[in-house]
């Protein structure tokens, strides 16, 4: 499958996205989140971590701290790239801990550190498209399993 787009006409549905997401991602999986201020990357992080069973309010989009851990009944991590002032900083941070590790790892602002970030990933593009409305746009990237796009479409109609 080529790009899969997700019109999003309210934050409910964004939830819902982020749900299906969170069930067809396996152990380790990373995501890439590019957008503009509030297009809506945390909101996003937010449906994945409560699917994954993390209470949703401990997720904020971070400010001084540019990675965060959530322990649900499956690990999340949560990593912003707003405030690094370049990608040397960004590894300074330790992301390949996060990368290698079995949860799944979601990065904000990925855009600013794309050399940083694995290959094999699942990229997310946010567009606002209005004033509730929101266009995702999702790809498979490397040798990451493609099938994970035909599992999401299944998720998100049944
Ligand atoms: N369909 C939608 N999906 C997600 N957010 C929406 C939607 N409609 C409206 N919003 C609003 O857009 C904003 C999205 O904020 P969010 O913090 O998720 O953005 P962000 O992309 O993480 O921005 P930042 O780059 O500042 O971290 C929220 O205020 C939310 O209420
Ligand atoms: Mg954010």
């Amino acid at each position: 499958m080529d790009d899969f787009i997700f019109n999003a006409a309210d934050e409910s549905q964004t939830a819902r996205l982020g749900v299906a997401l969170a069930r067809v991602l396996p152990p380790g999986s990373v995501v890439s989140l590019c957008g503009t201020l509030g297009a809506g990357k945390t909101r996003l992080v937010q449906a994945v971590a409560r699917a994954c069973g993390v209470e949703p309010r401990a997720v904020t989009s971070p400010t001084f701290v540019l990675i965060q851990e959530y322990q649900g009944h499956r690990p999340v991590y949560h990593l912003d790239a707003y405030r690094v002032r370049d990608e040397d900083e960004f590894d300074e941070l330790g992301p390949e801990e996060y990368f290698e590790g079995d949860g799944i790892t979601l990065v904000e602002w990925a855009d600013r550190v794309e050399p940083c970030l694995p290959r094999d990933r699942l990229d997310v593009r946010i567009e606002v498209t209005g004033t509730d409305a929101r266009r995702f746009a999702f790809r498979v990237l490397g040798n990451l399993d493609p099938t994970i796009l035909d599992r999401l479409v299944g998720e998100i109609r049944s």
